[in-house]
């Protein structure tokens, strides 16, 4: 589960992203990938037009996409949960009331090579750059973070049933 603000750039991008190197590498049956939102107010939108069209420059569809929130239930159905930023980190351990679920719950760019602050900038409110900045982030981010899923959960043998 990839979360950030709205769930109609960051994480939805992510979403795509890590959809299509997973089903490249043959391992769709072995994941279920969701993103969501802290916030609500892009309920039911596809994602953000300026980050579909950045997405689909390099192959990646996001068109079918629509934002949902993140709730207290993704916590149990969901092994591990990936948030773009520090008031991500903050918004969804206050909803892990009883502090049940803290292990599950880590920065996306704890598995870039190149993390900076550890955070994915909002390109909400930017310009255009941002979005190209956002896209090479999260895609070496995600190819990383397949990498550790597969060495974890030994999935490297694991093969379309
Ligand atoms: P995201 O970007 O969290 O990457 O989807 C944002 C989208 C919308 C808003 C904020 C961030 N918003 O305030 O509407």
């Amino acid at each position: 589960m990839f979360v950030c603000l709205g769930n109609i750039c960051r994480s939805p991008l992510a979403h795509g992203i890590f959809q299509q190197l997973v089903d490249e590498a043959g391992l769709s049956a072995r994941f279920e990938i969701a993103s969501s939102g802290t916030g609500a107010w892009h309920v039911g939108e596809p994602p953000d037009r300026r980050m579909r069209q950045t997405a689909q420059r390099y192959g990646v569809q996001l068109d079918d996409l629509r934002a949902r929130r993140f709730e207290v239930p993704d916590f149990d159905a969901y092994d591990h949960i990936y948030v773009m930023d520090r008031r991500n980190l903050q918004d969804v351990r206050r909803l892990d009331q009883a502090g049940r679920y803290g292990a599950k719950v880590q920065l996306f760019r704890d598995f870039d090579p190149e993390p900076e602050d550890g955070q994915v900038p909002d390109p909400y409110y930017g310009g255009e750059k941002g979005f190209e900045t956002v896209y090479s982030i999260v895609e070496r981010t995600c190819q990383r973070l397949l990498d550790h899923l597969v060495e974890e959960h030994d999935l490297a043998s694991g093969s379309e049933v």
